[in-house]
């Protein structure tokens, strides 16, 4: 009698805890229960867990989308949708919202959003605008001096001949090259990594480690303690670590400080915008580190698969060294210096290349996940009116929206450049259409896409003008992990052969 006494207080709490936690999940079963997906979905999160921890989810929405239906459930309160319509409608739609529990993951310092992981839509808004592409007269030149390092770096280090050998791990010098671009527009300072052939104080390792992290403690549901009120700055990244990721903040942040305080400075780059729109202090901090994140990952994902499509497409591989060719022995393009961006927009097949390498393996596919709206929202899908209701999150499913057949044929996996030459106008629009959510949609699309068009078109052209690539190794072309909707690619290892020696 005493024992049950004793015992009866934590007893009650303990069968009220499971009462609530059966009601919980019964009522969120419930609540989306007209929509199928893998077992155990409906009422758990472990399946989406254990994709994300497999460093693959973007196979396993696909698998799901291709499975259930263009929306479909992969977690007890998440669907993901596989629809190009239904995702523009829900990037359109005033009410709909970024999750708080996909995009405050993606934070990268204690309790700072930047504009990528606002989710609140006046705050964004108002971020956004002060944004906004502003006059970046340097630009392009900036560009233009990153892809000449890549060309210098490979012709004094890593020319293979027919009795040599010098293998170039193509993964890392892709992404030296894009965190040099974007440290040069970015914050009009060079990181240097081509120039030096090594990754200048580990900040690309330390990048891939934050994600990596990011990415288990996103499965493992733990990311609100970097968040936490008191313990999270001691788990966030800070300007105070002494290597990696926290030496790139103290980096970035220093030549932001000092641009914000030279009143003398003339340069008109990405910064200079920023500064003419408002932003200052930490705002203005955040925002330039922030674009060092999400322009580096991305664009080198979008180039190394784009190489890998290319090198392993030998029909693909001579039309387009073909095109490129002709293009300077008729002098569209001059033999001399890096191609201009008016220049590449001039060559259909390496347009059309490009779009079809980004469309085959899309280099960015997070879910990015928004919350239904109050009250619920009516989708169209194949024509039917579809319930998505409050409470409710719904995310991005890009390998399977990008690889649909009915958008884009039967051989839709395939990479094929010349679909992109389609006859009928109708199927072509639709097909740009979707294409075009490779790099998000309305309010939320992508601010950098004219940085990424230009370093991916000058890129691919000068390597395939001045070289011949191939895999060394075409069993295990590289290593890749999904690691919060980015690609982390190592160990791909190439050989480069002069063109003209
Ligand atoms: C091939 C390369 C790239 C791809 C595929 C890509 C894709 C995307 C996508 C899909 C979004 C939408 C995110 C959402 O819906 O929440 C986005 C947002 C964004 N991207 Fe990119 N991106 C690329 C390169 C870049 C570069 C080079 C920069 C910087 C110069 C950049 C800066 C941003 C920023 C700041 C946002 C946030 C926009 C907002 O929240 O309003 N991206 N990107």
């Amino acid at each position: 009698m005493g024992l049950i006494t004793f015992f009866s207080p934590a007893v009650t709490l303990f069968c009220g805890l499971i009462t609530l936690w059966v009601v919980k999940t019964i009522t969120s079963y419930a609540k989306l229960r007209q929509f199928e997906g893998p077992r155990w979905t409906g009422i758990s999160n472990w399946p989406h867990s254990l994709a994300l921890l497999r460093h693959n989810c973007h196979e396993w929405y696909a698998e799901v989308n291709n499975k259930y239906g263009p929306i479909a459930r992969v977690a007890p309160r998440v669907l993901i949708t596989s629809d190009p319509e239904v995702w523009m409608h829900v990037n359109n739609k005033p009410g709909y919202k970024r999750s708080d529990w996909y995009y405050t993951a993606a934070r990268i310092e204690h309790r700072k959003d930047n504009v990528f992981t606002q989710t609140d839509n006046a705050k964004h808004d108002r971020r956004r605008k002060q944004m906004a592409p502003g006059e970046n007269l340097q630009l392009e030149g900036a560009i233009d001096e990153r892809v000449q390092d890549f060309l210098d770096l490979i012709r004094a280090k890593y020319v293979s001949s027919d009795n040599d050998t010098v293998p170039m791990d193509l993964a890392k010098k892709v992404q030296y090259f894009t965190l040099d671009v974007i440290s040069s527009v970015g914050l009009g300072s060079n990181f240097g990594m081509l120039e030096s052939d090594r990754d200048v104080d580990n900040y690309l390792s330390s990048l891939e480690e934050g994600l990596s992290i990011g990415n288990t403690a996103l499965a493992m549901g733990f990311s609100w303690i970097t968040q936490a009120p008191f313990i999270g700055k001691y788990v966030a990244a800070s300007p105070k670590d002494k290597n990696g990721f926290g030496k790139m903040m103290t980096a970035c942040f220093q030549i932001v400080d000092g641009r914000a305080a030279s009143k003398t400075d003339q340069r008109s780059d990405m910064l200079a915008s920023f500064i003419r729109h408002g932003l200052s202090g930490d705002e203005l901090r955040s925002e330039a580190l922030e674009q060092i994140l999400a322009g580096s990952d991305t664009t080198a994902g979008a180039i190394r698969g784009s190489l890998l499509h290319i090198m392993t497409n030998p029909r693909v591989y001579h039309k387009l060294q073909r095109e490129i060719d002709d293009s300077v022995s008729n002098g569209l393009v001059p033999s001399e210096g890096i191609i201009t961006t008016g220049q590449t927009k001039q060559l259909p097949y390496l347009q059309a290349v490009i779009r079809e390498a980004l469309r085959v393996w899309p280099p960015v596919a997070n879910i990015f996940s928004r919350d239904v709206p109050p009250g619920g929202d009516t989708v169209i899908v194949d024509g039917e009116s579809v319930f998505l209701p409050d409470g409710a999150c719904i995310g991005y499913s890009a390998y399977s929206m990008h690889h649909s057949e009915k958008i884009y044929g039967k051989d839709a996996k395939v990479f094929r450049p010349e679909r992109w030459f389609e006859s009928d106008s109708t199927k072509l629009a639709g097909m740009v259409r979707t294409n075009e959510l490779i790099f998000g949609y309305g309010k939320y699309r992508c601010l950098g896409k004219t940085v990424a068009d230009i370093e991916i078109g000058k890129l691919i052209f000068e390597l395939f003008r001045n070289f011949d690539l191939s895999l060394i190794n075409p069993t295990r072309p590289w290593d890749v992990k999904n690691y919060l909707g980015l690609f982390a690619i190592s160990d791909m290892w190439i050989q480069v052969i002069e063109r003209n020696p």
